[in-house]
Formats: structure tokens, C-alpha cells, sequence
């Protein structure tokens, strides 16, 4: 099977109606994208089983829609004005600009990747201590060494070291190939505008970077007209904006993006072990999909956010690398508290078995929707070579996710064929999104439905007419059955079931 880049999938995305770039005929805007015909199908499915799971299995979890918009002292209060930005440097000679601290990090992971290999060779363990690599390793320990320093530069927010760790490190432009840099200055993220129609007396606000923000100032609402206990969650789906400087990774990295959130509120002290359970039943979701479980892993952070007293992401090995897939917060009490202070609304709730008032703790799990869904495409987009010697691009999506369940082609576009599979095809649709064709022949309608991920095409042929028997093919084996009419819909509903999924995810 041969090994697909980014770049294969978002052609394939863009060639099969996925994803487009955003406003195309005026040569695109950077790092924003629309989600075609196929790709909105698929995100929805994803959004399906995330809230299916989350919330509607859940019974101490419920939902809210909050506005994008929201007053702008949240942004204050949690941080976001004062912190929420990323340590920015230009090549003076490319003009090109990154993010120092991903510059940092970069360079760690080639010395730690390098020395892995040195290891490997001389036969230490990977799973050995960073202390005992170090010690085999010459690589490696650069790597501790600049990590240490960069931990420290970053937690005492010194830009001034980061710039002398590039120099020190002799860290290039990757297109100048120069070493010719700017200071390193802040440059927060978030996207200001203003509301109302007098220049004069509009108020700035911002278009929100988490829909968290939007869980936790309805905190009370929820709980008292839910008549929620602690412990108990609230979840939601909806749209983020950073103004990302380093945005080329299609859309891992976007400027409007989609979270789906989760903030469990639980009694001070216990946040810790509600954090290692849900970074287990999150796991646990993203295994069910059939990921290999090597393609997933834990990384915990060193560099704790200023709200967090513990933090991992649960990171997937993107065609770019491992990279971050979904964060797994313990965000202490600092959010409510933070509200409670500059609202003067006391945010409390009252905990009946102790007796005794208190602001929650919270453990947040937050996964970026569009991320998944190049998880999704990275591991289902494959390229077969078949015994005839030809290659089909088939895309292996869980079929409860698929955008398309199932597809109805007639053989020939005469003879009463159309007639009879579009009598299957309205039947079929109660099921799931189901496709009709005719055009083209048979061999390139399959491939087309492979390229879509459509788990089962079902041929009607001039047989069909006489014995009432279709052709359902599969679209991984690409086996073919014969099969009685009545027997389709049972079949493709056992496959494409949502309930299956989440039956492993859950139980
Ligand atoms: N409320 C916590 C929070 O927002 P985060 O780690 O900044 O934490 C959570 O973001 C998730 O949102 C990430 O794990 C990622 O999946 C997704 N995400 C963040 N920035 C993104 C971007 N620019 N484009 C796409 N997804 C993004």
C-alpha cells in the first residue's frame, strides 16, 4: 500500500468535493476552507457520533449553542486578552516569519529523533529513561539540554532568550537558508471587531478562540435549570478563530476552525482523577474507529497553560508527524473563578452532600472537529495496487462515518434498469445518504464510490428484473454477492449503523 501525503489528500479532497479553498476565484484566503458536497456529510457524521457519545449517552452531560459573539470582558477575564498569543520572528532576509517557539521545539524533536536512531543502534531501549538516553546519546542530550532551557525561557515568558536559544542553536530560515533574525515580539490571536453602527460608540469585541468561554459563563444557568449535580458536564460544538501566523497545513491549522468541547465540573480536589478517566474513555473513542492503536499517543505537557494543572493531548500520526489531535485539560477552578471576579456574580454551586459551597473544578476535553476529519482522511485515503497490475484510490472510512451509505447503479441506462434501482434507491434513502448513478460505466462508477468511501454499491441488472437479486459489492474486498432485494437494506443498515460504533466506544 503506498504511503499517502498531504498533499495526495487535499487533492483527492478538492478533486472529490471535500474540502475547497475558501473563495477560490479570488486565488483563495489563507488557511480558511469550505467544506463541499462529501466533506459536510463526513463532518457531520463526526459531530454525530462525538455528541451521540458525549451528551446524549451521557446522563450527568448536556448541551448548549452559545453565541460566537460574546462580551468582551470574558476575553479579559480568562486570559485571553492578556495572553492568548504566540512568540512571533521574521527572516530579515526571506521575509518569511515563524513561530520561535516552534522553531524550539523543532529543533528538540530532530535532536531526540536523532539520537532515538543513535540508541537504537547501540541497542538502548526506547522505552528507557530520558535521563539513561541522554547518557547514551550525545544527540539526545542536546535535545534535554535546549528542551530544559527552552522550558525555562518560556515559563519566565523571556522572548529575549528564546531569540539567543535560534542563534545559540544556529537554527536557518528554511528558505533563506540565513540566520539573519528579528527580535521575537507577541502577537495574540485573536480576531477584533466591533458591534454597532456608530464608529464612536461601537464596543470592540472579539470572535471567540474556544467555545469554551461560551460553557463556562453559562455555568449557573445550565446547572440550575438542568438541575445538574457535580459531577456533570456541559458540551459543545461550534466555530473558533485564531489568527494563526504559521498556517500551511491545510486544515489542521486554520484561521476558522470548529471545536467540539467538553467541560466536566467536578469537587476541588478530585480533578485529577476525573482527568486520567477521561483520557481514557477519550482514547477509547478514537480506538474504536479501528486506528491503529500505534498511530495514537499520549504527550504530556511540560509547559503547563497558565489555567492548567495538568495537561495532555492525545496526539495522531498525521502525514505531517505526530501532532496534537485533542486536549485533555485540568483547568482547576481558574475559569469560573476568573468570571466570578470580574462579573461580581458569584459562580458557586452548593454541594449538598458536604454541606458547603464551592467553585468547581474542571476537567475540559477539547477536540478540533476539522482536525479530526483529516485524522479521518489521513488514515482511510489509501492507494491499492490490484493483481491486475492497476491502482484504485479507495477511501476506507469507517462506513458509520461514510458520506455516502450506500449506492444504487443500474447496469445499462435502458431496458427498465433505471426504473428498477431508483425504486431501491428511495427505499435505501431512509438509511443514510444514498447515491444514484447511470452514467458511465459500471468499473468507473465503483471506482468513483471507492474514491467516496461508499462502503456498498448495490447493481441492478437485467437478472434483477426476473428474480428480484441485485449485486451488493463491498468496498474494501470489493467481494461480490448476489443477493435478494429484501435482503439490501438489512445489510447495508447492519454495516453503516451508528449504534455499532459507539457500542465499542462505550462499552
Ligand atoms: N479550550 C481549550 C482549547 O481551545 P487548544 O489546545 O487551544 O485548547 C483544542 O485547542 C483543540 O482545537 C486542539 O487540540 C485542536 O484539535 C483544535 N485546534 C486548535 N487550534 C486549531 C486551528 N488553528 N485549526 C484547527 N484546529 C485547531
Amino acid at each position: 500500500m503506498a504511503e499517502i501525503d498531504l498533499q495526495k489528500i487535499v487533492s483527492h479532497c478538492k478533486e472529490y468535493g471535500f474540502v475547497f479553498p475558501s473563495s477560490e476565484i479570488y486565488d483563495n484566503l489563507g488557511a480558511v476552507y469550505d467544506y463541499g458536497p462529501f466533506g459536510v456529510e463526513l463532518k457531520n457524521a463526526i459531530k454525530e457520533y462525538w455528541w451521540k457519545s458525549m451528551v446524549q449517552m451521557n446522563d450527568n452531560i448536556v448541551g448548549i449553542d452559545a453565541a460566537i459573539f460574546m462580551h468582551p470582558t470574558t476575553w479579559k477575564a480568562s486570559g485571553h486578552v492578556d495572553s492568548f498569543s504566540d512568540p512571533l520572528i521574521d527572516n530579515k532576509d526571506s521575509k518569511k516569519r515563524y513561530r520561535a517557539d516552534v522553531l524550539l521545539e523543532e529543533k528538540i524533536e530532530k535532536f531526540k529523533e536523532k539520537g532515538l536512531k543513535e540508541l537504537a543502534k547501540k541497542g538502548v531501549s526506547s522505552d528507557a529513561s530520558e535521563e539513561d538516553k541522554g547518557k547514551a546519546s550525545r544527540d539526545y542530550n542536546k535535545g534535554l539540554i535546549l528542551e530544559a532551557e527552552y522550558i525555562k525561557a518560556a515559563e519566565a515568558g523571556d522572548l529575549k532568550r528564546y531569540k539567543e536559544l535560534i542563534e545559540e542553536y544556529e537554527i536557518a530560515c528554511e528558505v533563506s537558508g540565513s540566520k539573519n533574525w528579528t527580535e521575537v515580539r507577541q502577537f495574540n490571536l485573536m480576531f477584533a471587531t466591533k458591534l454597532g453602527s456608530l464608529e464612536e460608540s461601537a464596543t470592540d469585541l472579539f470572535l471567540r478562540p474556544e467555545t469554551a468561554q461560551g460553557i463556562f459563563v453559562n455555568f449557573l444557568n445550565v446547572q440550575k435549570t438542568g438541575r445538574m449535580k457535580i459531577p456533570f458536564g456541559i458540551a459543545q460544538i461550534g466555530k473558533a478563530f485564531r489568527n494563526e501566523i504559521v498556517a500551511r497545513q491545510f486544515v489542521f491549522r486554520m484561521r476558522e476552525f470548529e471545536q467540539m468541547e467538553m467541560q466536566f465540573f467536578v469537587r476541588p480536589g478530585t480533578e485529577l482523577e476525573w482527568f486520567e478517566k477521561w483520557k481514557q474513555i477519550r482514547l477509547k473513542w478514537h480506538l474504536a474507529l479501528g486506528t491503529q492503536s500505534d498511530d495514537l499517543r499520549f504527550h504530556k505537557h511540560e509547559k503547563l497553560a497558565h489555567y492548567a494543572n495538568a495537561a495532555e493531548d492525545i496526539q495522531f500520526r498525521f502525514p505531517i508527524g505526530f501532532k496534537e489531535l485533542e486536549g485533555i485539560h485540568s483547568r482547576t477552578d481558574f475559569d469560573l473563578a476568573e468570571h466570578q471576579k470580574f462579573s461580581g456574580k458569584k459562580l458557586q454551586y452548593f454541594d449538598s452532600e458536604l454541606n458547603q459551597n464551592y467553585v468547581p473544578y474542571v476537567v475540559e476535553t477539547s477536540i478540533g472537529l476539522d482536525r479530526m476529519f483529516l485524522r479521518v482522511m489521513s488514515e482511510s485515503l489509501k492507494e491499492e495496487q490490484l493483481e491486475n497490475g492497476d491502482t484504485r484510490i479507495v477511501l476506507n472510512l469507517p462506513p458509520a462515518l461514510a458520506p455516502i451509505k450506500v449506492a444504487v447503479l443500474p447496469l445499462l441506462k435502458k431496458d427498465g434498469l433505471p426504473d428498477k434501482a431508483k425504486e431501491i434507491y428511495n427505499q435505501l434513502r431512509f438509511i443514510g445518504r444514498a447515491f444514484y448513478e447511470e452514467k458511465d460505466s459500471i468499473g468507473k462508477r465503483y471506482r468513483r464510490m471507492d474514491a467516496l468511501g461508499t462502503p456498498y454499491c448495490i447493481t441492478v441488472d437485467h437478472q434483477t428484473l426476473e428474480d428480484n437479486t441485485v449485486t451488493i459489492r463491498e468496498r474494501d474486498s470489493m467481494a461480490q454477492e448476489r443477493v435478494h432485494i429484501d435482503q439490501v437494506e438489512e445489510i447495508v443498515r447492519k454495516k453503516v449503523d451508528m449504534n455499532e460504533l459507539l457500542k465499542k466506544a462505550m462499552i
